[in-house]
Parts: structure tokens; sequence; C-alpha cells
């Protein structure tokens, strides 16, 4: 048995976040994981888009995430520093395209919610986009640059993390969680699959799509994304490109290398591990649409994640479950964007600290019927 301030259960990155985070505050911590980074972080494309990926309807997770997209800078410029890894931040906004009536309607009604929260928003014409994107399908009829939007590989934020948080004095146990201790009411720990206990006067429950498996009856469900890597040439695309095809959103996310992350399926088939022909098909077919010149690039990687789904799209961040557990998961499609306010506020309780306001509407006890 050994003991620490603080076991974290789930490597990715918003585990990793919270962990590095406490860490740094001088707290002991351990981060259990068999494969650090390997969920849905692996897979996710790393928008900092609050804007672009939330619906209008949706203000406590836009409002939860402009308030982590403001942490992002100084998020990025202490991982940079403490790992000495570039975690290729891009902050050239994201152009959001419009093919048929419908399309342009739904981006000026964005456009005017956007306004009224005082977000910078520019509309432009079909001409303007392709100025500014010329691989950009000629039906292109419309778009909006929300020039606020940045992104980020999350796939090096992953890395960048454990580096920081070893550096910080922080272990990472490389084993998988069997076990949330309960006794007497209270949670003193994890049972790990060799068996070993590892006490903790606090854990915070981080397993992402896994959380419910250790926490039953929590509300946290697999949504399977599938998703595609390109590779081309080195400024194919300079911006994040989205548009709503057949239905369906697609997005266009370029690397500072020349990949081009491309999603995503949203599909609700439980832990679904396959890769699809008709998933691959439909993403492929409705990017071409956006971008036809996708078809040249290289098809270099094909991915399967697990988004932490909740009913209400909002993650679950504070204390549940029992006394000692403090729960950071539920992120749905916004692990990337929502770790740095969700490290803060998971700090803030661990040390007594001030939550931020944002955080308040992802009280995990909150009525979810
Ligand atoms: N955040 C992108 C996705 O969930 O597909």
């Amino acid at each position: 048995m050994r003991g620490c301030d603080v076991v974290v259960v789930g490597g990715g990155v918003v585990g990793l976040s919270a962990a590095w985070r406490a860490a740094r505050q001088g707290l002991s911590v351990a981060v259990v994981d068999p494969d650090p980074g390997a969920g849905a972080s692996h897979a996710a494309a790393g928008m900092l888009a609050p804007v672009s990926e939330v619906t209008y309807t949706e203000e406590p997770l836009l409002r939860l995430g402009l308030a982590s997209l403001e942490r992002w800078p100084a998020f990025r410029d202490a991982l940079q520093e403490e790992s000495g890894v570039d975690v290729d931040y891009r902050a050239e906004g994201t152009l959001e395209v419009a093919y048929g009536p419908d399309d342009m309607a739904y981006l000026e009604d964005l456009a005017a919610f956007e306004e009224t929260l005082g977000l910078p928003v520019e509309r432009l014409t079909g001409r303007e986009c392709r100025r500014l994107e010329p691989m950009l399908s000629p039906s292109v009829r419309g778009g909006l640059l929300a020039a606020g939007d940045a992104w980020v590989n999350p796939r090096r934020v992953v890395r960048a993390l454990m580096v920081a948080f070893e550096r910080a004095g922080g272990a990472l146990v490389r084993e998988r969680v069997t076990e949330l201790l309960i006794e007497d009411g209270e949670a003193p720990g994890v049972r790990l699959a060799s068996g070993e206990v590892r006490r903790a006067a606090r854990v915070v429950l981080a397993a992402g799509s896994w959380s419910a498996a250790l926490a039953p009856g929590l509300p946290v469900r697999p949504v399977k994304g599938q998703i595609l890597r390109l590779r081309g040439p080195k400024g194919f695309l300079t911006r994040c490109v989205r548009g709503m095809v057949h239905g369906s959103p697609a997005y266009l996310v370029p690397r500072g290398d020349g990949e081009i992350t491309l999603g995503a399926t949203v599909e609700e088939l439980g832990f679904d591990g396959r890769v699809t022909a008709g998933g691959v098909y439909e993403l492929l077919r409705d990017a071409r649409e956006l971008v036809p010149g996708i078809t040249e690039l290289e098809l270099a990687e094909t991915t399967v994640g697990f988004r932490p789904g909740t009913p209400d799209n909002l993650p679950l961040i504070g204390p549940a479950v029992a006394p000692g557990v403090i729960a950071a998961t539920g992120h749905h499609r916004g692990g990337v964007l929502l770790a740095p306010v969700t490290a803060d506020a998971v700090t803030a309780f661990l040390t007594g600290g001030d939550v931020p306001d944002a955080v308040r509407s992802c009280d995990p006890e909150r009525d979810l019927r």
C-alpha cells in the first residue's frame, strides 16, 4: 500500500492537466492509466472552438468553453516551457462555410448570436472565403470567420503534459484501476489490476467514457467517433474549415507539418471500436464537398475514439460518488478545449481555492433526468 495526496484515475488530456496543475501546487499526485493519452485524446482533433463546436442553445457549455479558451495561451506557455514540447498551437480561427440557403440562414443566426455575446465574427462572401482558403469548393456561398478560435495537436499536448507532470514530481502509474475503494462511506484510494491498493486523501475520476464502469450510476456514455488523418503539402489549408454537409457537421483541421485531421462521425454504438467502410466513405464524401482537392492527399490514419457524453452535454466536474472523490469527466466533444478550466476547477476543489464561475453548471449532482 502506498499513499499520496491525490490519485488521478485516467491519463487523458483532462486527467493529466488536473494532475500537472495539482503537482505544481505542491501536492503529491499519481496518475493511473495503463496507456496514458491512448483514449479520446488520441483521436481528438484539438479544436479550441467554443463557438463553432456548440449549438447556440447550449449557453452554459459555451460559457465554459470561452472560460477555457481564455486560459489556453497561459496554459500553453507554461506547458511548453515546463516540458520543452511544442504543442502546435495555432490561432488563425475557424472558417465556417455554407452551401445552400438553409446553411446561410443558419450562419446568419449564429453570427447574430455571437455578436450578442460580444464575440468577434466576420461575415464573408463565397469569393472572400476562397480568397482566405483557395482550396475551398467553388460552390461555397459564404461563410463566417470565427477569428478567436484556435487549435492544438492533442497528441503533442498529452506528451507535453506527461513530461511536465513528471518534472513537477508526479508519478505515472501504467496500470488499470479496477475499483474505487469505498470504506465507511469514504473513498480512501483505488485498487489496481495487479491487486495493489493505492491510498490517497483524494481521488480524481477522469476516466472519460470508462468512468461509469468505476462509478456505476455516473451518467457518462461512450459516443463513438471515427476520424481520419490525411497527409498533404504544408499550407494546403491555413485555418480550420467547417461546414454542414448532408446535415452532418464536417471539419478539417490543418497541422504545421501538413497533416489534416478530418472528422468526425457521431455514433451511439457503445464501445464499438471498428473503423467502418461506411464511416470512412461518409467522412471523405462530406469533406470532399467542402474541399475537393482532399482526394489527392494520402490517407495516413483511421482512428476510433469514444467521447464521454452526458445527458446535457456538459461535463461532470466536482465532488461526486463518495466523500473524497472529485469527478472530472463527461467532456464529450470538448476535452482538449476544456482541459485548462477543468484543471483549475479540480485544483480549487483539492486545495479549497476559488472554483471558476463557469464550472458551477457542471455540478455532477445536478438533475440530469
Ligand atoms: N470535437 C470534435 C468532435 O467531437 O468530433
